[in-house]
């Protein structure tokens, strides 16, 4: 096959896979690096963050892929109705910078006889994969085949959603496979709600309900200093403020999702339903001693 044609400066689209595989190959063959951000589309300014920060690359080509990846989502989730915008996106991605867009078809990416996927190991089975079963291992499947499409110097996730992105980097590193993995903070509206391709279902009572998510995050870290139980507890109370927000769980967790140390750096988790649409959200905490020596030497300035 030749190589598909590759403009400079402007939006190249491909819904083939062998066709972004070859222009990547062709663009890596002349030095240039590639980062990829793959999304399900309905983009917003969380991906235009990712965007923006893959641009800053020197030399570096910026690809991003529009997939709603049906193997994640389980039986009586939203796949029917996950926002679907592709003009509005490419829009997007055009005014980003973007040089390439990667917009599979499904039966692009499923052979219809595949049989193998990824298992995420025991982390795939908490957190939201206790309430999303086989959720992680279609991520992952997908992301692997991502990469091995595109095959990136560098791919960019939110943390946003932080087991994902804790998954992707143990993927990448119990895999071998040969991508930097990038992980920004989350983006948030000013009154802390994260943004998320699922906002748009929140009517604006749900919307203003919502924000007790971060709002809890933020008051459990405040408290960090006193220690896991008193961060925990906190943010209990906040979301208490609103029992028509159904908590599916708080958990502080180590920052690889692993138990919460007593000193040093934790993440907070929530995930919680606000009428029918589930958000999640998470933010990192400092905890007992860390808080007065955040760079984790108990001694330093003394
Ligand atoms: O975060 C997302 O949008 C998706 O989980 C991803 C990483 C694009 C895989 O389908």
């Amino acid at each position: 096959m030749t190589t598909p044609k590759f403009q400079r400066g402007t939006l190249n689209t491909f819904q083939p896979p062998e066709h972004i595989s070859k222009v990547s190959q062709a663009l890596r063959s002349v030095g240039r690096k590639v980062a990829l951000v793959p999304t399900m589309g309905a983009l917003h300014d969380g991906h235009r963050e990712l965007l923006r920060r893959a641009k800053r690359l020197p030399n570096t080509v910026v690809a991003a892929s529009i997939f709603v990846n049906p193997l994640q989502f389980g039986e009586g989730e939203d796949f029917e109705a996950y926002p679907r915008q592709l003009e509005a996106d490419l829009a997007a991605l055009s005014e980003a910078g973007v040089e390439l867009a990667f917009t599979p078809k499904a039966s692009d990416m499923f052979d219809e006889n595949a049989a193998v996927t990824l298992n995420p190991g025991p982390l795939g089975d908490e957190l939201e994969g206790a309430v999303r079963p086989g959720h992680f291992s279609g991520m992952l499947t997908i992301v692997a085949k991502l990469l091995n499409v595109v095959r990136p110097d560098y791919a960019f996730f939110g943390e946003k959603d932080y087991q994902q992105l804790v998954l992707i980097k143990r993927m990448v590193a119990d895999l071998n496979i040969d991508t930097r993995i990038i992980g920004l903070p989350t983006v948030r509206e000013r009154d802390g709600l994260a943004l998320s391709s699922r906002n748009v279902y929140l009517t604006p009572e749900q919307r203003e309900d919502a924000v007790v998510l971060s709002a809890a995050l933020s008051a459990g870290a405040h408290v960090g200093r006193d220690g896991a139980a008193a961060v925990l507890e906190m943010a209990r109370q906040t979301l208490a403020a609103r029992p028509q927000v159904e908590v599916d769980y708080l958990e502080l967790r180590g920052t690889d999702l692993g138990p919460a140390p007593v000193d040093g750096e934790a993440r907070l988790l929530v995930a919680a339903r606000v009428g029918s649409t589930r958000l999640i959200d998470n933010a990192g905490v400092l905890l007992g001693k860390a808080v007065e020596h955040p760079s984790g030497d108990p001694d330093a300035g003394e």
